[in-house]
């Protein structure tokens, strides 16, 4: 029997990722969806039937490389305002924790936050969700954690499920409870905590705005003793959980994060061999961010080295803020992994697509196999590594999310 799909792209370079490692190339391919959901992706020879009897609509892409959907597994692209003046301070000698520690960094961006209405923060966040999709980015994880309070928290929530249905691209929330101790609890952490874990987290569950917690755990913001007091609550709710883990410093949170089966542990750039190890045994994916160690002029990379030795799984994301990466570009970031830390291409690719869709807990795409959710984009390269080596405007041709085409 024919199966029938409503489009068919015909002539593709396909990078499906596929099996372990490698681009998973497709020479001479085609793919073909029904409805959102892929039924073919494979070589043009081995189609059951011509096209136009397999499919509604058929195309040539003219060997145009064709890969999944980009994930952007770690944002925080919800927030008021913009932090311009600390970049001059940092340029000026400033240190991150030094502005942070004075009542800026994320603090500042909390007021602009609490202070713009819900309208109005779509408003100012729907650009950047555009900037991501405009290069081939069809599902954003978005974090609160500038609200510091349940009303904000939820209106940031409510602001990224929004930009999801706005634009057609499918957003993944994340509680970030404990980001920074608002100044209502100055002087009141264990309180801070309390709320955040016993009253914050189920309201936010109840009303079904998350998928995930996330914590902040450094000098600069919550403890790891804190940090899994906030984890218990989540574990407790069937919550899955992340963590800003040893960017600044190593407190453990790589093997903390572990420990909760964590889907990921994120920035990692203090991490010891231990806690490579505990996050191989728990199958936590290393969430990797270049743009915050290339703002903040970090010098020490991550053990990328571990990683691979170990077999983790790594992704590489843009953590878009206002703060340590004002970075609009998922590509750009794949590049900056290589260039900073030392990736490959093909690794940039599938921390991209594949491992970033598991640091989600998504086993329904990142790769391009019949079942798979049909979220792909044709591109103006026909080499994969194209996608991390060109630097600077888009490459994405057309994206494809859910088997819609959207709009450039
Ligand atoms: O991922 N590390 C904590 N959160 C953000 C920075 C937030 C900010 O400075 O606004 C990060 O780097
Ligand atoms: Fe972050």
């Amino acid at each position: 029997m024919t199966v029938r799909c409503d489009r068919l792209l015909l002539d593709c370079t396909l990078a499906t990722l596929s099996g372990d490692s490698g681009y998973g190339l497709v020479e001479h391919a085609a793919i073909g969806w029904r409805g959102g959901t892929i039924v073919f992706a494979g070589p043009m020879r081995e189609l059951p039937a011509e096209p136009e009897a397999f499919a509604l609509a058929s195309e040539s892409v003219h060997g145009a490389l064709v890969t999944p959907g980009l994930v952007d597994c770690h944002t925080h692209l919800v927030f008021g305002g913009e932090r311009a003046d600390e970049f001059e301070q940092r340029l000026e000698g400033a240190s991150y924790e030094a502005i942070a520690r004075a009542g800026g960094g994320i603090l500042s961006t909390v007021r602009a936050t609490r202070a713009a209405s819900e309208a109005r923060l779509l408003e100012q966040s729907l650009p950047r969700a555009q900037a991501l999709l405009r290069d081939g980015v069809t599902t954003v994880e978005v974090k609160s954690g500038y609200g510091l309070n349940l009303e904000t928290e939820m209106k940031m929530l409510r602001v990224a499920r929004r930009i999801g249905r706005t634009l057609g691209i499918s957003v993944r929330t994340t509680f970030l409870g404990l980001h920074a101790l608002p100044p209502e609890f100055a002087d009141r952490r264990a309180d801070f905590v309390a709320a955040a874990s016993d009253e914050w987290l189920p309201a936010v569950a109840g009303g079904r705005l998350a998928d995930a917690v996330d914590a902040f755990c450094e000098g600069i913001a919550f403890t790891p003793e804190e940090a899994r007091r906030f984890f218990e609550s989540a574990r407790g709710l069937g919550l899955p959980v992340k963590l800003h883990a040893d960017q600044l410093s190593n407190l453990g949170g790589a093997a903390l994060a572990a420990a909760f089966d964590g889907l990921s542990a994120d920035h990692l750039e203090w991490t010891d061999e231990a806690g490579v190890e505990a996050m191989a045994r728990a199958g936590s994916v290393a969430v990797l961010l270049p743009g915050s160690f290339y703002a903040l002029r970090e010098t020490r990379s991550p053990p990328i080295a571990g990683f691979r030795e170990h077999g983790v799984p790594m992704a590489v994301a843009t953590d878009l803020n206002p703060g340590t990466s004002p970075l609009r570009s998922l590509r750009l970031a794949m590049n900056m992994a290589c260039t900073l830390f030392g990736l490959t291409p093909e690794e940039a690719l599938r921390g991209a697509t594949a491992n970033a869709a598991r640091a989600l807990g998504l086993g329904d795409r990142g790769v391009l196999a019949q079942g798979r959710r049909a979220d792909l984009v044709v591109w103006h390269a026909r080499r994969p590594a194209e996608l991390a080596y060109w630097i600077g405007d888009t490459l994405a041709a057309r994206v494809f999310a859910g088997g819609a085409e959207l709009p450039a």
